[in-house]
């Protein structure tokens, strides 16, 4: 495949269900000149309670479907798969794979803009236990002081659309109770889900800490490589980009109709193309095309 026919080929999103729309609509705001395919896995959901084997397998299964599909570049949206299975799906998939830690990390360092930051993490369960944020976070500043916490039930609140009732403050203060003590100057936001409760999660630890979007600091981190390394996109795309347009296609791996529904609450509008699929055995399939799209990606 030539280089310029490459570069028109759409980045790869991948995500354990509906969450990672999040970063989609990022990525499309930043980049509206770039084509989306989109994976959420919604027949396994939720990746945050479960093992990293079981992750990585997940991770694998997903990332080598959407190089089958022609994908010049991979971005994990999911949280608890960037924090650990990244590794695993570099090795596997031959591509440029960004996640959401590493970019999440620097943006908080960057936004706390002081030394010795007091830097805090909420995620699932997993996310947490990986530890991969707070590694994230001293790789850019060592001296920085970091608290993470679960916060699991924020993520069916989200999905039910419950961003501002009485029961989601109760929620979000019991959780963040400890989080409010330690005083973050900035919080990072480390699960696809949360940046939908942003209202709630801003009032509860108060408004003089940063709040840090992963999804959007990662948006501007895809940006950037893509220019260092020749990427973009060379077809301009004219007028208006819309979320969820027709340039942009989903894949589910259950309930398409659920998801198509959340969507239009996340984003204000369902996919045009949605489709459901199985992704077992596409490890497999990615085999062939790997060594083609390798030859772009040193
Ligand atoms: N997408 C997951 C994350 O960002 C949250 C939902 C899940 O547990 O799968 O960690």
């Amino acid at each position: 495949m030539e280089k310029d026919e490459f570069n028109t080929l759409p980045i790869g999103i991948f995500d354990s269900g509906v969450g990672g729309l999040t970063v989609y609509r990022a990525l499309h705001d930043r980049l509206p000149n770039e084509h989306f395919v989109y994976l959420g896995d919604t027949a396994r959901v939720p990746y945050g309670t479960k093992s990293l084997a079981t992750i990585e397998r997940y991770a694998l299964e997903n990332s080598a479907f959407l190089a089958s599909l022609g994908i010049k570049m991979l971005v994990v949206a999911c949280n608890t798969a960037s924090a650990l299975a990244l590794p695993a799906m570099r090795a596997h998939i031959g591509l440029d794979v960004v996640g959401v830690i590493g970019p999440g990390g620097r943006k908080a360092i960057e936004e706390a803009k002081c030394n010795d930051p007091r830097i805090g993490v909420i995620a699932t369960e997993a996310t947490v236990q990986s530890n991969a944020y707070a590694e994230a976070i001293h790789r850019s500043c060592a001296s920085a002081v970091v608290l993470q916490s679960a916060c699991p039930l924020f993520v069916p609140l989200a999905e039910e659309g419950w961003t501002d009732e009485p029961e989601t403050f109760s929620i979000a203060k019991r959780y963040l109770a400890e989080m409010r003590k330690f005083r973050p100057d900035a919080l990072v936001l480390g699960c696809t889900h949360y940046p939908i409760l942003r209202n709630t999660i801003q009032q509860t630890v108060g408004k003089d800490v940063k709040l840090i979007d992963s999804g959007e600091a990662t948006a501007d981190e895809v940006a950037t490589l893509l220019a260092e390394k020749g990427l973009a996109n060379p077809n301009v795309v004219h007028g208006e980009r819309k979320l969820c347009d027709d340039l942009d296609h989903f894949y589910v791996t259950d309930a398409a109709e659920r998801f198509a529904h959340i969507a239009e609450r996340f984003l204000g509008s369902k996919p045009s193309k949605l489709e459901a699929i199985e992704v077992y055995g596409s490890d497999r399939l990615a085999g062939n095309r790997k060594a083609d799209l390798n030859k772009h990606n040193q």
